[in-house]
């Protein structure tokens, strides 16, 4: 018979008296508080349009399967050992040259560190460029930036961003912080809202660093360096285009970060491959970083993706399709809800522009509708969940102020029936309201 460990693991004073208080103050994330109401919602039986999730049903969205044919081959050919801390020398210089290729920017050796998907190469820039204490700005809404913050006791600055801005920072809103900033955050297209940055304003952002960072220089001071998260930039809409901080401002590629991934764009969430490309003397410290915390993505899914990067004809065969679909469901969302808008009803969202994401406002805040009263992003998240089986998650799990009305769709998950189904739902709640 076993020994029954359960009386001494799982005592109450256990889970103040084990974690430093770092840990006990940690947030996971909201959303996944979210996807348990969901979940109790659909074992009552009840039909419900998930829109919260920001990742794919692989049963609407595969990844490309050149992909899991060479990650299959790779496993079967032996490639089952660590990978080099930095990532594997394919990977590296494919993302090199799809770099060159993709963006115009051409890197030296050594300016890529692959980790298991964005998050660790984001937290491994954290570590190597932040102190605690250092003034970290990014505009809010924001993804997941606050709690990396956090982790490393840095104060942030969030920037305000209006509707009316994309929920991008502008440059009367960032450029007073860059004084006092050791890093910058932008994300860019837009985890939550779907909007892409305007090189206008990036340039001038990036204009701004560098001469902040001349006057740094003089003064023998370290420079601001500026996170541009890019993991959404494939899946961006005709009509808008991506810019990098370097290809605007040439000068940026000394202090930008670009961070990347194949999760959203191969919709390959789950096989967790991702880089940074940066200067090479910082790559050099975050490798060490990442490798202690074996953050490294394993060497098959590495050498498969390093395989598929060198064939773009087959990548963008992919991302035709894929951008195609996404695309067609966030119009489907947006169309619906502006025919609502037209007809008078309180909700109304922003074009899409890439991502996977449509921000909608429901104009609802301090009315009672089927019995619930909207005083905040959670109340109104609970009204379209419990009386129209609709799925959102409120800027508010992002950063933004509450009351707004704000919320974050998500396509991920979804498909086209189930659209017109949350559509036909959202409609008539509105009308009842
Ligand atoms: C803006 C943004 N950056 C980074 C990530 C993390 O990506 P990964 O799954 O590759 O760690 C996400 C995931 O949702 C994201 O939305």
């Amino acid at each position: 018979m076993s020994l029954d460990v359960r009386p001494w693991v799982q005592s109450d004073d256990l889970s103040t008296l084990l974690p430093n208080e770092l840990a006990n103050k940690l947030q996971g994330s909201q959303i996944l508080a979210i996807a348990a109401h969901v979940a109790r919602c659909r074992a009552e039986g009840r039909t419900i349009a998930n829109l919260t999730i920001g990742d794919f049903d692989p049963s609407l969205y595969p990844i490309p399967s050149a992909l899991e044919q060479r990650i299959v081959a790779q496993l079967q050919a032996g490639q089952t050992n660590y990978p080099p801390a930095v990532g594997v020398p394919e990977l590296c210089e494919a993302v090199r040259s799809f770099y060159d290729r993709a963006l115009g920017l051409d890197y030296p050796p050594g300016s890529v560190q692959v980790g298991s998907g964005a998050r660790p190469p984001i937290y491994a820039a954290f570590q190597t460029v932040v102190e605690p204490g250092d003034v970290v700005v990014y505009p809010v809404p924001t993804w997941n930036v606050r709690y990396y913050v956090y982790l490393r006791q840095a104060e942030g600055v969030e920037i305000p961003t209006r509707p009316e801005d994309g929920f991008m920072p502008t440059a009367a809103t960032i450029l007073p912080h860059l004084g006092r900033a050791r890093m910058v955050v932008l994300n860019s297209p837009l985890n939550p809202a779907g909007t892409v940055i305007d090189p206008v304003l990036l340039r001038e952002i990036c204009g701004a660093i560098v001469a902040e960072n001349q006057r740094r220089r003089a003064r023998g001071d370290k420079p601001v360096v500026l996170l541009y998260d890019q993991v959404y930039w494939q899946l961006i809409f005709p009509g808008h285009e991506h810019h990098t901080p370097v290809g605007l401002v040439p000068e940026m590629a000394a202090y930008t970060i670009h961070i990347d991934a194949i999760s959203k764009c191969w919709a390959a969430t789950g096989i967790r491959v991702g880089w940074a490309v940066a200067p090479p003397p910082l790559i050099s410290k975050m490798k060490p970083l990442v490798g202690h915390m074996g953050a490294w993505a394993a060497r098959a899914e590495q050498l498969a993706t390093a395989e598929l990067i060198q064939q773009p004809e087959v990548v963008e065969g992919f991302l035709d399709d894929f951008r195609g679909q996404l695309r067609a469901r966030l119009e489907q969302l947006s169309r619906g809800l502006k025919a609502m808008a037209a007809e008078g009803l309180p909700v109304d969202c922003l074009e899409p522009q890439g991502a996977i994401y449509l921000s909608v406002r429901f104009d609802l805040q301090g009315r009672t509708v089927a019995g619930h009263t909207v005083t905040d992003g959670e109340s109104l998240r609970t009204l379209l969940l419990e009386e129209a089986g609709v799925a959102v998650v409120p800027f508010t799990a992002f950063g933004y102020p509450d009351g707004s009305g704000w919320v974050r769709l998500s396509v991920g998950a979804i498909s086209e029936a189930e659209i017109d189904g949350a559509l036909q739902r959202i409609s008539a709640l509105l009308r009842a309201g």
